[in-house]
């Protein structure tokens, strides 16, 4: 019964792929790409009261939500949890569920429990709605050393599976994705099915993500507003931050604060988004998390061909902000290919700026971005159109190394890697800056 229903919505959706994505592509035809994998559609496996679609999500400093959906309307939103295997859980949270309807599209129960306080660095186990499999995650450490995989632009085709095995051939602490998470482009079952596609790895450490430019999904009439779908299934930590919108929103863990900017939402300096982030930066405490990281979708630097000015008007609205709180680390997806930095101020290299880092080569079925601009900007120190993911290992208050993986290499071979140093390991950067503010006031 469930077979049949899946090979038909399989053909279903192979047809309407066939529609969609050429007017979706159309709009980008001024650079190159090479061919992308194969699409991989993940049916649905389990009985309808099951949880499918399992994923995890840092709330505040030791509570994690948990996620998932079922066909069911009258499934349980409870997560039992403890540090034992095999079904002799500590402890039980109560949770919300939601639902939302797109075009002829209606969704399943989507079920949101946050659990904890849980204890840092410990392997826990979990159930769903009081049945289905047990899954189990580990909780980031209190302190360094803290490693995280950096992925944009995921999607779901044979790339996106040789990128999230990559990823798990070892281990890490909490997944960033900068934007574009399933590329369904409007076709919902594609969400869930990139729910299932992932679960295996989202399930089992929290991946925190920021919006691209493929999940605002607005239609004419019917979904003016967009982001039904990405606000519905990944609720982001935005209330603990102050942030009134699921589409900007910050968090810290183990000694980093973290920013998720929103690239499609208001980000002039009228908007609320820019108030809440001069909040927001205001807000660090170093001594608390000396490492300060910048995630959102379109590049603010960029010499690929491919989305050329698309981050300009954000950059120019919000730069000064980032350089003046002395932010490490920046990165951005949306350009489908790889592109590391030195540290940047104005177009300008500058020691206290931050390294920016394109990490858009995830997998998703538009393929990759192949040409870049010549000749070599100074700016630019590595660039590569290859499919592949990132890791920000960071060793302690003034270390941390990042790291470039290749999807078509050994997971062992780096591709590019470079030691990077934390701003407040360098005194001139914070005089510097203490000299700006004063300037500031005198005006
Ligand atoms: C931080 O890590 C780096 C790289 O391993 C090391 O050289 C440095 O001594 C460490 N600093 C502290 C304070 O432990
Ligand atoms: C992997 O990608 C790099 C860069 O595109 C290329 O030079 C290399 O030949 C590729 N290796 C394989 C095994 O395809
Ligand atoms: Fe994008």
């Amino acid at each position: 019964m469930i077979r049949n229903n899946n090979s038909l919505l399989l053909q279903l959706f192979s047809f309407l792929l066939l529609l969609f994505p050429q007017i979706i592509k159309s709009q980008e035809k001024s650079f190159s790409r090479q061919p992308s994998g194969q699409f991989i559609f993940t049916p649905h496996e389990r009985s309808d009261s099951e949880p499918q679609q399992v994923h995890i999500s840092l709330v505040g400093k030791d509570h994690m939500r948990v996620s998932w959906v079922t066909e069911d309307k009258h499934a349980r939103s409870v997560v039992e949890y403890g540090t034992k295997q095999g079904g002799e859980y500590e402890a039980k949270s109560k949770g919300e569920h939601t639902s939302y309807n797109y075009f002829m599209y209606q969704s399943g129960k989507i079920h949101h429990v946050v659990i904890g306080p849980l204890k840092p660095n410990t392997n826990y186990f979990y159930r769903c709605g009081g049945l289905g499999p047990e899954f189990s995650f580990k909780t980031p450490p209190l302190n360094f050393p803290i490693e995280f995989a950096v992925v944009g632009d995921l999607g779901q085709t044979e790339w996106t599976a040789s990128t999230l095995k990559h990823v798990n051939s070892k281990d890490y602490d909490v997944f960033l994705l900068p934007g574009d998470l399933s590329y369904a482009d409007t076709q919902q079952p594609l969400w869930d099915s990139f729910g299932r596609l992932v679960e295996p790895y989202a399930s089992q450490r929290p991946w925190m993500v920021t919006q691209g430019n493929h999940e605002v999904e607005i239609l004419p009439i019917t979904e003016p507003t967009g982001f039904k779908a990405y606000n519905s299934r990944w609720p982001n930590p935005h209330k603990e931050s102050g942030s009134n919108s699921n589409l900007y929103y910050s968090f810290e863990v183990s000694g980093t604060h973290i920013i998720m900017l929103g690239s499609y939402t208001d980000f002039d300096d009228q908007s609320e988004q820019y108030t809440w982030l001069v909040d927001d930066l205001g807000k660090v405490d170093r001594k608390r998390t000396p490492w300060v990281v910048v995630l959102l979708h379109a590049p603010w630097y960029n010499t690929n061909e491919a989305h050329q000015g698309e981050g300009e008007s954000m950059r120019k609205s919000m730069e000064d902000l980032l350089y003046e709180a002395r932010v490490d680390l920046v990165f951005a997806g949306h350009v489908h290919a790889y592109e590391r930095f030195t540290r940047v101020y104005d177009n300008n290299a500058d020691p206290c700026g931050p390294m920016y880092v394109t990490i858009g080569d995830g997998g998703n079925r538009e393929g990759l971005a192949l040409s870049y601009k010549k000749p070599v900007s100074p700016l630019s120190l590595y660039r590569e159109a290859s499919f592949g993911h990132g890791r920000l290992r960071i060793v302690n208050e003034t270390h941390a190394h990042w790291s470039w993986h290749r999807n078509n290499d050994s997971d062992a071979f780096v591709a590019d890697d470079v030691w990077i140093q934390s701003l407040i390991s360098f005194k001139e950067c914070w005089n510097t800056q203490q000299h700006h503010l004063v300037a500031h006031q005198e005006l």
